[in-house]
């Protein structure tokens, strides 16, 4: 997913042509995001267009939504999908989280360009801002047992993603109790809660 990709008037169209499953890959997202009870404060880590941001929203209307994004462009584009209220902020995802706390904390298409110690670092940083019944959603790109299934193109030094074993492991470091919830060829989607 190379950064032309991050072309807020051409970016749905880029990603349903080069990442097969990106609508299902939204779907379940928003499948492993349902069910709190309360929610009343979520974080969006790479927020982009507001895609996902979006689909969250349905599930949970009434929830203050936070979004972190490194690109103003796409966060600009956000905003006029996603109205006045949110608190979008430009920043990086190596950088402090807002500090919330969160009752959901999700991601999609976005953390695999983290490297594996940057993965890491990440997801104890979430612990750090859940609620203690919060739950993480992660919906990325993965690299896939069978590298037959590896059909994302992938930009080197930019897109580096991790298998999702790798990814449940540090999930689990970080505090949590992880499982993916879905997989399609190299995308998969997990959901994690403290223990
Ligand atoms: C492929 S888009 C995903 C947007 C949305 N979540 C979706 O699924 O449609 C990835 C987004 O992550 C942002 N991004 C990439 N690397 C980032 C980083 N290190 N820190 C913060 N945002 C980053 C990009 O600017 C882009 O908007």
């Amino acid at each position: 997913m190379g950064q032309f990709h991050f072309d807020p008037d051409r970016y749905l169209e880029l990603m349903h042509a080069d990442v097969p499953g990106y609508d299902e890959l939204q779907e379940q997202a928003g499948r492993a995001a349902a069910g709190l009870p309360v929610v009343e404060d979520v974080l969006d880590l790479g927020t982009g267009t507001g895609e996902t941001a979006e689909r969250i929203l349905g599930l949970y209307p009434r929830a203050r939504l936070t979004g972190v994004d490194v690109s103003p462009y796409m966060l600009a584009a956000g905003r006029a999908k996603l109205g006045a209220e949110p608190a979008l902020i430009v920043a990086r995802l190596e950088d402090p989280l807002p500090p919330g706390p969160y009752d959901l904390v999700f991601s999609a298409l976005a953390v695999h360009h983290l490297d594996g110690e940057g993965k890491r670092d990440l997801f104890g940083r979430v612990a750090g801002v859940l609620r203690p019944a919060g739950r993480f959603v992660l919906a990325d790109v993965v690299v896939p047992e069978d590298p037959a299934e590896a059909v994302v193109p992938l930009t080197p030094d930019f897109d580096r993603p991790d298998s999702a074993a790798d990814q449940v492991a540090w999930l689990g470091e970080a505090g949590f109790d992880a499982r993916m919830t879905w997989s399609l060829r190299d995308l998969a989607v997990f959901a994690a809660e403290l223990r």
